[in-house]
């Protein structure tokens, strides 16, 4: 059985993070993640320029709390459809990550009353062709790009499907602080109390 991939909602107090997994991309990555060759000065500019307020990115956290994967969704409520941006770090690769980031990026577009999601890669990309595919999207290939489509309906939504996933995602973040807590045998450590309220707090 395929083990369920918690996905967690970022904010801006996570851009240092976001901006560390993008970094940690080879070169290649960049090019197929961004279209084109991208320097650590334009992901770092990319990353600065993130409206949280409109957009959303969501991330899974490895055992250590880097992130192992992170999706961007754009939202403009001009448009009638949402797009997507994601990657996953080469150590967690072909374990449903991308898939599961896709995922979560179709149901918060649907429930946002979004019509359509997007996803712009390059053709040669057959990996995220695939996933694309396995995800409902329809591709087209033209001029060296594959633009992936899929036309949001209620079944793709669910506002209890999301808070679930989120109350998920918040549980498997804490369980994995307070292991590498117990690991590091801090002096000090903070009760999985305190914890929660702090986890809380900041979101
Ligand atoms: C494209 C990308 C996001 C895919 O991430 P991923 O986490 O490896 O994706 P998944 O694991 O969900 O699926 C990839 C493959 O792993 C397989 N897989 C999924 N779950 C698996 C599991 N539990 N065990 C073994 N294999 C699995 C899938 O079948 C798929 O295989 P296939 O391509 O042969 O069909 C990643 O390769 C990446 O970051 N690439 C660079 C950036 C990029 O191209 N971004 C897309 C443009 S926006």
């Amino acid at each position: 059985m395929t083990q369920a991939i918690a996905v967690q909602k970022l904010g801006p107090r996570h851009r240092g993070d976001i901006a560390r997994h993008l970094i940690r991309l080879p070169a290649e990555d960049r090019r197929l993640r961004f279209g084109q060759p991208t320097r650590d000065v334009g992901i770092e500019r990319y990353v600065g320029d993130i409206d949280f307020a409109r957009d959303r990115v969501f991330a899974i956290y490895a055992e250590d709390l880097a992130l192992a994967g992170v999706a961007h969704l754009a939202l403009d409520s001009h448009e009638p459809h949402a797009e997507l941006g994601l990657s996953v770090d080469t150590a967690f690769r072909g374990r449903g990550c991308g898939a599961a980031l896709l995922s979560r990026g179709v149901l918060h577009a649907a429930n946002q009353g979004y019509g359509a999601l997007y996803l712009h890669c390059l053709s040669e990309n057959s990996v995220m062709v695939r996933l694309a595919a396995r995800a409902g999207l329809k591709t087209v290939v033209a001029a060296g790009e594959a633009n992936a489509r899929i036309t949001l309906n209620h079944a793709h939504g669910g506002a209890l499907r999301e808070a679930m996933e989120e109350q998920f995602a918040l549980v498997d973040y804490l369980l994995k602080q307070q292991v590498l807590l117990i690991g590091r045998r801090t002096a000090a450590p903070q009760s999985p109390g305190k914890l929660l309220v702090d986890e809380m707090a900041a979101r």
